[in-house]
């Protein structure tokens, strides 16, 4: 069984691209519900979740972790391998390698939490891969929290992120990248305001080829999905149809699991 977690609905734009992936592994999906948002806290407190969702994952059989938080991976992957050395581990990190390489004007953004925008991990990755480019990191309060509410849509968000973005692309920022699992679910909004003038950058599909890649024997299953969270576990199922989700409902196994840890 693969394990696969965020802070809340986020990750549910990576499981569902795992599980176009690998139609026949055992999928269980967390949301730490309880504590969602991950964006505004600090490194310490996201390390002790990730231990310990990682403990109940790897509790309930999952011998693949997949970290489908951007925040969560920046803070938290490498304390997660050094705990289960054993046990291949992915995370997801913003998608800079790719838009930087796509870039004409040779000008990116990264849309992000707070958390995940003053990084080590993204500052790193900016180094890494993106020479010559320019990098604007965007942090983006509030936009996970609107996520979770299953209402993204509404004139005043809608405002908002219009007003956020709009300096990156009158910059020429050609790239926008979705560096948080949430604004996968903001493409609605996203999509008409970048029109003709950016693309977004969204890395569920190549997350989802490395678990493909490490899965192994965890990839071969009877292709059914569990659901957890530390709060509220039934809003997990019914986020599924609101997020466009609705096959992967279809999947789930028996009722949510409230996870108390
Ligand atoms: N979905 C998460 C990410 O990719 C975190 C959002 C949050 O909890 O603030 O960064």
């Amino acid at each position: 069984m693969i394990g696969i977690f965020d802070s809340g609905l986020g990750g549910l734009s990576v499981l569902a691209a795992i599980a176009r992936a690998l139609p026949r592994a055992d999928l269980a999906y967390l949301a730490d519900t309880a504590h969602v948002p991950y964006g505004n806290k600090p490194d310490a407190f996201i390390r002790g979740r990730v231990a310990a969702i990682g403990d109940y994952l790897v509790a309930q059989g999952c011998r693949v972790l997949v970290v489908a938080c951007n925040t969560a991976t920046a803070a938290a992957v490498g304390a997660l391998r050094e705990k289960h050395p054993a046990l291949p581990i992915v995370g997801v990190e913003p998608g800079v390698k790719p838009a930087a390489a796509s870039s004409r004007s040779r000008r990116i953004a990264v849309l992000a939490t707070e958390s995940t925008a003053k990084s080590e991990r993204l500052a790193r990755l900016i180094a890494e891969h993106a020479q010559g480019v320019a990098v604007q990191v965007e942090p983006c309060p509030g936009w996970a929290t609107r996520v979770e509410t299953l209402h993204p849509d509404g004139p005043e968000f809608a405002a908002e992120v219009a007003a956020r973005i709009a300096p990156l692309l009158a910059a020429g920022a050609d790239r926008l990248v979705l560096g948080c699992t949430h604004y996968s679910f903001l493409t609605p909004i996203l999509v008409p305001l970048v029109a003709g003038r950016a693309e977004l950058v969204d890395v569920a599909d190549a997350v989802a080829r490395q678990c493909l890649r490490l899965a192994g024997p965890a990839g071969e299953g009877h292709g059914r999905l569990t659901l957890h969270a530390t709060a509220q576990p039934e809003r997990l199922r019914a986020a599924l149809p609101a997020l466009g989700l609705g096959w992967l409902g279809e999947r789930a196994q028996g009722q949510p699991v409230l996870a108390r840890i």
